[in-house]
């Protein structure tokens, strides 16, 4: 298809235009741009299409720096400079906001520092290969570097080899001091030459499957002076810069002797980011590593007052029988169940810090929250820097 011009963005950054008027989504192309496109998926409803040709180019357009770039499903924001790139969240996130919330609102997005930011990778390895896979499907694209992930990881990257593993993934992380942890699951017993790893690489641990072979089971991050014990399977956020932003924003609106609630607390880290002068501080959390991170956490972080539950917020949640000043919430990208989000409005606390990775899932929250609640504050945080992922922080308030 010849000839097409792109009108504008969609959600997740692609260009769309119309091929006999049904919308089609063409990858890396940008507004105002005259493309050549061949369709790559054709539903009742709308094509999705790549572009062949550039016949006229946006002067926004950039040369990306990424040679996997047009394959790897990773980032998809590549070819806008980095304030076009904020602009466009700034954008999608107020659209979303407004749509599905009906909230207007002018959002400022926090930067992040640009690339090397990600501190968590998880690389497939197939036939020796290993890389990301291509979009939307399971062909690997073999990588030596990733321009979003941290310089220690990308170090480690060019040496994978020495862990002698032919199919599997590798989760690899790293921490403030540029160690590493390691986790492998394949169903091969690989001969890891681990003696090779640790004289060239600082190694906290490998596990393999869900065994440690070498060193400990987590790993110590660190963030505003802060120290956090962090288990191979438990979450922590992806950006550290990022991370320190929103501990700082978290803690302007929390005052001194509150009843705090960390819903979704994972290893404990906004929870007890918040409560160096509450009155007292509960966390629940869904992973059993996760929760003993963070009785760990809060421990090494001289919080007496915090009280940690395992299990599912819904079922967790009718637990607690004391007034709670702040609701902390940061869900996985499917938001609240109904159930959690019910008790939360039964239970009416003065505030809740809404944290979300999924602007679809906050609007949707919001528009029930706000029955009961005002929003006052919502800003966006780069936390997913040349994705199109946003990372929302917003205050409520009761009415
Ligand atoms: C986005 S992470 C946030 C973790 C933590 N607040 C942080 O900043 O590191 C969401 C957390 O919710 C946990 N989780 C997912 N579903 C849950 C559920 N139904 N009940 C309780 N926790 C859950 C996940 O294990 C994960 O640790």
């Amino acid at each position: 298809m010849n000839n097409l011009k792109i009108e504008k963005l969609d959600n997740f950054g692609r260009g769309i235009c119309y091929v006999n008027d049904k919308i089609t989504f063409v990858t890396n192309a940008l507004p105002d741009e005259i493309v050549n496109i061949k369709l790559t998926k054709e539903s009742k409803k709308y094509n999705e299409a790549i572009v062949t040709e550039y016949l006229n180019k946006s002067p926004k357009r950039i040369d990306n720096i990424c040679p996997y770039y047009e394959e790897c499903g990773g980032c998809n924001l590549l070819h806008m400079s980095y304030q076009d790139t904020l602009n466009f969240k700034k954008d999608k996130l107020e659209s979303i906001i407004y749509k599905y919330a009906k909230l207007q609102r002018d959002i400022e997005i926090i930067p992040s520092k640009d690339f090397n930011y990600r501190n968590k990778v998880t690389l497939k390895i197939k036939n020796y290969k290993y890389g990301y896979y291509k979009e939307s499907t399971h062909k690997i694209i073999p990588i030596t570097k990733c321009y979003i992930a941290e310089t220690a990881i990308n170090d480690f990257i060019k040496d994978i080899k020495y862990l002698n593993v032919k199919n599997g993934e590798l989760v690899i992380r790293s921490n403030y001091n540029n160690e590493l942890l390691l986790w492998l699951k394949t169903k091969e017993k690989p001969n890891i030459d681990i003696p090779y790893l640790k004289e060239h690489y600082k190694i906290s641990g490998i596990i393999l499957n869900d065994q440690v072979i070498d060193g400990e089971s987590s790993y110590i991050e660190l963030i505003n002076h802060q120290i956090f014990t962090v288990s191979y399977d438990s979450f922590f956020q992806i950006n550290r810069d990022i991370c320190s932003k929103l501990f700082n924003l978290i803690n302007e609106y929390i005052n001194d002797n509150e009843v705090i609630l960390d819903l979704y607390c994972g290893v404990g880290t906004l929870g007890i980011n918040a409560s160096s002068h509450a009155k007292k501080t509960f966390g629940i959390e869904i992973v059993r590593n996760a929760i003993l991170n963070a009785i760990t956490n809060a421990k090494i972080n001289k919080r007496d007052n915090v009280y940690y539950m395992l299990g599912d917020a819904s079922k967790c949640l009718p637990k607690i029988k004391e007034h709670l000043n702040t609701i902390i919430l940061d869900p996985p990208r499917a938001g609240l169940d109904k159930v959690t989000l019910n008790t939360i409005l039964s239970f009416k606390p003065d505030k809740i810090i809404y944290v979300s990775c999924d602007p679809m899932t906050l609007a949707r929250d919001l528009n029930e929250l706000q029955r009961v609640y005002n929003l006052e504050v919502i800003k966006g945080l780069d936390m997913f820097a040349y994705t199109n992922h946003i990372e929302t922080f917003c205050v409520l308030k009761l009415k």
